[in-house]
């Protein structure tokens, strides 16, 4: 990662640099200032100094009126699809969004009326959420330990269908366990969708964090044989990479012509105008910040490696399982006995956790380990201590 060694021989790279954040009116450190946080997903990190030159300049020019996806912004998504995700997509499939969220919401508006969605715990909780956004239903089913780590119930996805089911939410990688399916999984996810008749909406926004792409490579839904195409959203964005979330931006694409005139209708005049600068911060991200993701994702292997052996030498009422991407941790915090594990830590550790039962599986809590090194050495520390 580029390291150094400073005096006393400890190693030291841009990513072990503290930057204060308290007071810079972020959510991680603003929310609940007492307490010492790891829990919303954004990275402590400054951003790849490709993006801040480029977000300079457009602020130098000082006009901030209302945007839209300039050439350049185009060029970059197209060229990340062919050369990162494998895919030749033409403009016209791709839709610009100011965050991934409002997405899921969009595609449980246009596809679900009087229906039903479909999707698995414990996952990101707005996951669990966007169906009230149109009074639909949702049916949850929880993953289950596989031979590939953390993975589909496919007999209980079968036996909780119903012929409302319209839409299935798929997050891959998977957010918190931090599981890549494999191209089976994803095929037979597919195929589940096909023979139902549901939308497959794959939020694909961790798939450039993977920590060892040849040993588990993203499969996007956009890499699914041709044939099931016309059924596919793919939800993918800069933000959490390259660490632009409070800028919002995000983009579906949605290969198919009906599908997309659908989805992008269900927006009718709910959504504000995408941020000028976004566009520049992401066009920046995709065209010159590939060097500065590989350092990242070595840097955050460590960070997981290093997490992984804490919990295990130290914690022995937890459990985590080394997750293949993502900054998160996902801890078994059962073993503690304590009904709320994360009140448990802000009560005798002051720390700021996220709480699994937001994702659907309370005793369990997220550990967001996108931060120096250091840092999380402290929180680990903080962990043991309060057990
Ligand atoms: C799986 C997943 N989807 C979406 C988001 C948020 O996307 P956005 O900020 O673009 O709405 C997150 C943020 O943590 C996430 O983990």
């Amino acid at each position: 990662m580029g390291a150094n060694s400073d005096k006393r021989g400890r190693m030291s790279g841009k990513f072990d640099h503290r930057i204060e954040r308290k007071g810079t009116g972020c959510i991680k450190y603003d929310r609940r200032p007492e307490l010492d946080p790891f829990w919303v997903a954004d990275m402590d990190f400054a951003s790849a100094p490709e993006i801040l030159e480029a977000l300079h300049r457009r602020v130098d020019h000082g006009v901030f009126g209302y945007a839209q996806p300039h050439a350049g912004l185009n060029e970059a998504v197209i060229d990340y699809l062919r050369v990162r995700r494998g895919v030749e997509i033409p403009l016209e499939q791709i839709v610009h969004l100011g965050g991934l969220v409002p997405a899921l919401s969009l595609a449980v508006k246009a596809f679900c009326k009087g229906g039903a969605v479909m999707t698995c715990t414990p996952v990101y909780p707005p996951f669990v959420g966007v169906h009230q956004d149109s009074g639909a239903r949702l049916d949850t089913i929880d993953h289950v330990m596989t031979d590939l780590g953390w993975g589909f119930d496919w007999d209980a996805m079968e036996r909780a269908v119903t012929p409302d089911l319209r839409v299935f939410l798929l997050c891959n990688p998977q957010n918190p366990l931090g599981r890549v399916f494999t191209r089976g999984e994803i095929e037979r996810l597919a195929d589940f969708c096909e023979r139902h008749d549901l939308v497959l909406v794959s939020d694909e926004i961790h798939c450039d964090l993977i920590f060892d792409e040849k040993a588990t490579p993203h499969v996007s839904a956009l890499n699914l044989p041709e044939k099931f195409q016309s059924r596919v959203i793919a939800l993918l964005s800069p933000s959490k990479t390259w660490n632009i979330a409070g800028l919002g931006y995000a983009f579906a694409v949605v290969p198919d012509d009906s599908l997309r005139r659908r989805f992008s209708a269900a927006r009718g005049h709910t959504l504000a105008e995408i941020n000028a600068l976004s566009y520049y911060a992401a066009e920046a991200a995709y065209r010159h910040g590939e060097s500065w993701r590989v350092e990242l994702v070595d840097y955050l292997r460590g960070n997981r490696d290093a997490l992984v052996d804490f919990i295990e030498r130290r914690c022995p009422t937890l459990k985590v399982a080394a997750g293949e991407a993502t900054y998160l941790a996902w801890i078994d915090a059962r073993g503690m006995g304590v009904e709320n594990p994360a009140k448990h830590f802000e009560e005798k550790a002051g720390l700021f956790l996220s709480d699994g039962a937001f994702f659907g599986w309370p005793g369990f809590v997220r550990f967001n380990f996108g931060c120096p090194r250091e840092r999380m050495m402290e929180g680990l520390e903080k962990i043991a201590k309060a057990l």
